[in-house]
């Protein structure tokens, strides 16, 4: 299992500042849309430039017609930055399957792995969209996205197991909302610690508020890192 951090500081400048202090432990690093947007690519090279061993994670969600996704996944993979990005499972199967043949003779592909349910989504507000239970359209999703050859999904620790067993033992799991420990909760519906990832087979784990909002991030990776070891 790997610790991906999430860089959600509002500036560059506390982003970086929060990665000069864990540069050296064996992490990835989750950039979403407000950096991307805000920083570019330029941010990600200012990452890699800090340590060039840091793995990162290109959270921006690709949803729209199956050529304009492969467009910007054919783009994000000829950075050579990104060692991994995602997409939204719903967009469909044949837009996956466009962004994963059109990405597939780039040298250094990313990892591509796909959003089944948004946690924003309580039951209710997600069956008026898709006119399914949360739970059975996201095994759904995900098995669509494991034929299409996609490597995985981002779904919530409690569906990890439930999904490995509906597709195969090695497409990728990346959860957000774990607490290590015991941390608030914040706005995360359903929150999941280290030692229950791992029992249910999780890949990634993503943490955010809980490392860049205490006093001593790095004292908090490092002890993220050990429960990892341990657990
Ligand atoms: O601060 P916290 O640990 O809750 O951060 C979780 C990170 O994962 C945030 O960057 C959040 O946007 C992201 N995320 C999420 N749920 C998803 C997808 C992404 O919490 N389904």
């Amino acid at each position: 299992m790997k610790l991906c951090v999430s860089l959600d500081l509002p500036t560059a400048k506390e982003n970086l500042a929060l990665v000069e202090q864990i540069k050296d432990f064996d992490v990835w690093l989750k950039v979403g849309l407000r950096s991307y947007i805000r920083d570019g690519k330029e941010f990600l090279e200012d990452l890699k430039a800090i340590n060039p061993n840091f793995k990162i994670f290109l959270d921006l969600k690709l949803y729209d017609i199956p050529n304009t996704m492969a467009d910007a996944a054919e783009e994000i993979s000829k950075f050579g930055l990104v060692d991994m990005f995602n997409v939204h499972a719903s967009a469909g199967i044949e837009a996956m399957n466009t962004v994963m043949q059109r990405i597939k003779d780039i040298a250094n592909k990313p990892l591509v792995i796909a959003v089944t349910a948004l946690t924003s989504f309580d039951n209710e507000a997600f069956k008026a969209v898709y006119n399914e239970d949360i739970k059975t359209k996201a095994t759904k999703l995900a098995i669509d996205t494991c034929n299409a050859t996609v490597d995985g999904v981002v779904c919530s620790a409690y569906e990890s197991l439930d999904i490995k067993n509906n597709t195969n033992p090695n497409f990728i799991t990346l959860c957000p909302g774990i607490r290590p420990f015991g941390e608030d909760a914040g706005d995360q519906k359903r929150v999941a610690d280290i030692p229950f990832a791992i029992e249910n087979k999780v890949d990634f784990i993503v943490v955010g508020r809980p490392i860049y909002k205490s006093e001593n991030p790095k004292e908090v990776v490092e002890k993220i890192l050990k429960n990892m070891e341990i657990a």
